[in-house]
């Protein structure tokens, strides 16, 4: 522990010292973070960590609380130190072959929740599963696959898929695999950040996530262009980008609508493929 100037006593004075460190990282939510790696660490409930604030750490979490502490003052994402990140309904496990998924994704389950009963769902750029998974759960009637360019990122998702118990066929591939033909909506968040852009990324980003799931080219549309020029004619697509880049995807698809995040920002287009 002293190599990490961590040597708690109490739960509670692990947590505050967790806190303080991260703080001093520059990590944007310390105490929240110090609370999940603690509870992790020792195998309980945040909750647990109020109820049990003056109970002695066990000698053997001193060394798994010091381990994760000292990750996330590396700046790693809580998600991948956990291998875990909650998404709408179900939990995900993560690690670092997969982007950690984002709450403004969830607009592209959302607009697939719209479907008539037993439609077919396509999610291209599936990488932990996340959307693909998501709209199984929720709209089990609906016909699910998925697809990624990762052979890394579709492993995490099969297993995903496999430990929910929900069935969504997955397939390596670029852009929409062509048996997707006849799909009555292709959703698809794939990467979108442009090159200019990458080396202003927070340490979380820039230092662990995929590169293959956020690195987008010049202007951040290669991928959703080489997506769009792929997939066949008439196919409706719903993909999602940052919010300068609404009007240059609505530019490529036909009848294209914009949706809003929470915040208000233009986050998902939907439209037809020429
Ligand atoms: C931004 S991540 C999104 C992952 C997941 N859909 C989510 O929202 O959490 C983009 C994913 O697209 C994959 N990818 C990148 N380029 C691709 C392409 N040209 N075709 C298919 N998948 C691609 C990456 O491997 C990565 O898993």
């Amino acid at each position: 522990m002293a190599s990490v100037g961590i040597a708690p006593a109490t739960v509670r004075e692990a947590v505050v010292e967790a806190s303080a460190r991260l703080q001093r990282a520059g990590c944007d939510t310390p105490r929240l973070d110090a609370e999940l790696l603690v509870a992790d660490a020792l195998g309980v409930d945040r909750s647990r960590l109020v109820t049990d604030a003056g109970a002695a750490v066990p000698v053997d979490a001193v060394g798994p609380i010091a381990d994760r502490v000292r990750r996330r003052a590396a700046r790693e994402p809580v998600a991948y130190i956990l291998r875990r990140r909650e998404f709408r309904r179900i939990e995900l496990a993560v690690d670092d072959r997969v982007l950690i998924p984002r709450p403004e994704t969830e607009l592209l389950v959302e607009l697939a929740l719209e479907l008539r009963e037993g439609a077919w769902v396509h999610d291209a750029g599936t990488g932990s599963g996340a959307v693909a998974l998501a709209i199984k759960d929720e709209r089990p009637d609906l016909s699910v696959s998925a697809s990624d360019a990762s052979a890394g990122a579709l492993e995490v998702a099969r297993a995903n898929a496999a430990r929910l118990g929900l069935e969504v066929k997955f397939e390596l591939a670029r852009g929409v695999p062509t048996r997707v033909a006849g799909a009555d909506l292709v959703v698809a968040n794939l990467p979108y950040v442009r090159d200019g852009e990458l080396a202003e990324l927070d340490p979380e980003i820039a230092l662990y996530e995929p590169r293959e799931a956020l690195a987008g080219g010049a202007d951040g549309l290669d991928a959703i262009r080489e997506l769009v020029a792929g997939a066949p004619a008439r196919t409706m697509l719903a993909l999602e980008h940052a919010p300068g880049q609404a009007e240059a995807v609505r530019a490529l698809l036909d009848d294209a609508r914009t949706v809003r995040d929470l915040a208000g920002r233009e986050r998902a287009t939907v439209g037809f493929v020429r």
